[in-house]
């Protein structure tokens, strides 16, 4: 089922990209459309600009197949597109709105050239109001109705295919019933397992995702200040995670305490969320708490560093374990370790770090300032204390007692709590974790 669809993808970040590999695995005809030339032209050799398991060679395929073509010219790209999905970044604005500057560009630029049946498709994540907004525009551009459907994206760096293959949930916003039915046939390769294809209003569908992420930023910033609180009870922030998440009504899941939540949705997203409230008189407080508590999480290791090293840091080497805001991604955009290290170096210390994949994106903005290993052990000799800021499965599974023997003083500091206490204590580590009792040496 499903195929044959002609749709063109504007923006080949990662939704975009990921989404319109996605189609033409399931046989449609997919254009990708992108600004950049060097991305385009590396996209048509089969060479992707980030990293993600599992989609180079599911691009390399579907371009061979015919199924997937990129180019960075809009106007040709529009002419027979069914569907014009547009999926262009949406970043925060200095005052926290999103900036919605390259997707009105596209309006303006896709107009003239869209047929008279296409649906535009607006997967960038766009605050309320923004899909009747594109359908004026597109009215006045083009002096006809234009279809502009809200199908937001839920999927999450470093899974993002089988998210995106095996969603959940699809959630499409449109006016018109016949939008919803084409946009479900399209999809139904993808919800073969009964999983429901839900269909709203646009404000509805545009008001999910922003919802969807702040509902999973509070869970953590929740859980965040109540490991916070458990230090200071002498509670153990795992055992309690364990007690609650029994319970049906609370589970398990995005409760794991840790350095604060980055990347490029939760932050963007919670601050957008907030600014639509405040235009609309509306005094967001969960919001403004939910990053309150995540601005204070990802200043925690400094914090613990500051306090066993007794406000003196200067001349110490700090070696810090995981760049990127989250394993298997080289993303390290507003990634907790970028905070620690802009916080040790003004401190003085020397930092020796290490990311199995974000090293290089570190480098290129910090460069000569830091020391970077080849392996995790590389980042150890000398070192005063280790960070571990990203859970890396390199990093649980390493031998303790090599580590104790590289760093001059075996003291550990885990952002996320890989490790556990008895083990920690056996290898003879002074060792700090979030929401729970540290081990001191005896
Ligand atoms: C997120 C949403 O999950 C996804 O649905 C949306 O489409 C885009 O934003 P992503 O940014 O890829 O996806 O990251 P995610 O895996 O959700 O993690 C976000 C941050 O929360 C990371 O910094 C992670 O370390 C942190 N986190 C997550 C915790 O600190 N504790 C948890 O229990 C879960």
């Amino acid at each position: 089922k499903g195929g044959h669809v002609k749709i063109t993808i504007v923006g080949t970040g990662y939704v975009g990209l990921v989404t319109g590999t996605c189609f033409a695995e399931t046989g449609n005809d997919v254009i990708c459309v992108d600004i950049d030339a060097n991305k385009v032209a590396m996209l048509s050799r089969g060479e992707i600009p980030i990293y993600e398991p599992g989609l180079g060679e599911m691009v390399e395929r579907n371009t061979q197949l015919g199924r997937l073509r990129f180019t960075t010219d809009l106007a040709t790209a529009c002419n027979d597109a069914d569907l014009l999905y547009l999926a262009v970044g949406t970043p925060s604005a200095d005052d926290g709105t999103a900036d919605l500057s390259n997707l009105w560009a596209v309006v303006e630029q896709a107009a003239p050239h869209i047929g008279p049946k296409a649906i535009v498709v607006i997967k960038s994540t766009v605050p309320v109001g923004t899909n009747a907004g594109a359908a004026s525009r597109f009215k006045e551009l083009t002096g006809r109705e234009v279809d502009v459907a809200s199908n937001p994206e839920f999927l999450k760096e470093g899974a993002a295919i089988d998210d995106c293959m095996k969603p959940d949930r699809v959630v499409v916003g449109c006016r018109r019933a016949e939008v919803g039915e084409k946009l479900r046939e399209l999809y139904a390769p993808f919800l073969r397992t009964e999983k429901p294809f839900l269909v709203m209003s646009p404000e509805s569908a545009e008001m999910t995702k922003y919802v969807a992420n702040a509902m999973l930023a509070t869970k953590i910033s929740f859980i965040n200040e109540m490991a916070n609180l458990c230090e200071l009870m002498a509670a153990d922030i795992d055992d309690v995670r364990r007690g609650i998440g029994h319970d049906a009504r609370i589970g398990f899941s995005f409760l794991f305490p840790g350095v604060g939540y980055g990347g490029s949705c939760f932050p963007k997203d919670v601050r957008a969320l907030r600014s639509m409230a405040t235009a609309l008189g509306v005094d967001p407080r969960m919001l403004t708490a939910v990053e309150e508590v995540n601005d204070n999480q990802k200043c925690i290791v400094t914090q613990k560093l500051k306090k066993h090293f007794k406000d003196d840091l200067a001349g110490k080497t700090i070696a810090v374990w995981g760049l990127a805001f989250k394993p298997r991604t080289d993303d390290i955009r507003e990634a907790p370790a970028l905070t620690l290290i802009d916080q040790m170096l003004a401190a003085g210390a020397r930092l020796q770090v290490h990311d199995p994949e974000a090293a290089a994106n570190v480098k290129a903005i910090y460069g000569d300032k830091l020391s970077y290993g080849e392996n995790p052990y590389d980042a150890l000799p000398g070192a005063d204390a280790l960070a571990v800021m990203t859970e890396w499965k390199e990093y649980v599974h390493v031998d303790l007692a090599r580590v104790a023997h590289l760093m001059n003083t075996p003291v550990v500091f885990d952002g996320r709590n890989v490790y556990s206490r008895a083990r920690m204590h056996e290898a003879g580590f002074t060792y700090y974790g979030i929401g729970r009792s540290p081990v001191l040496p005896a």
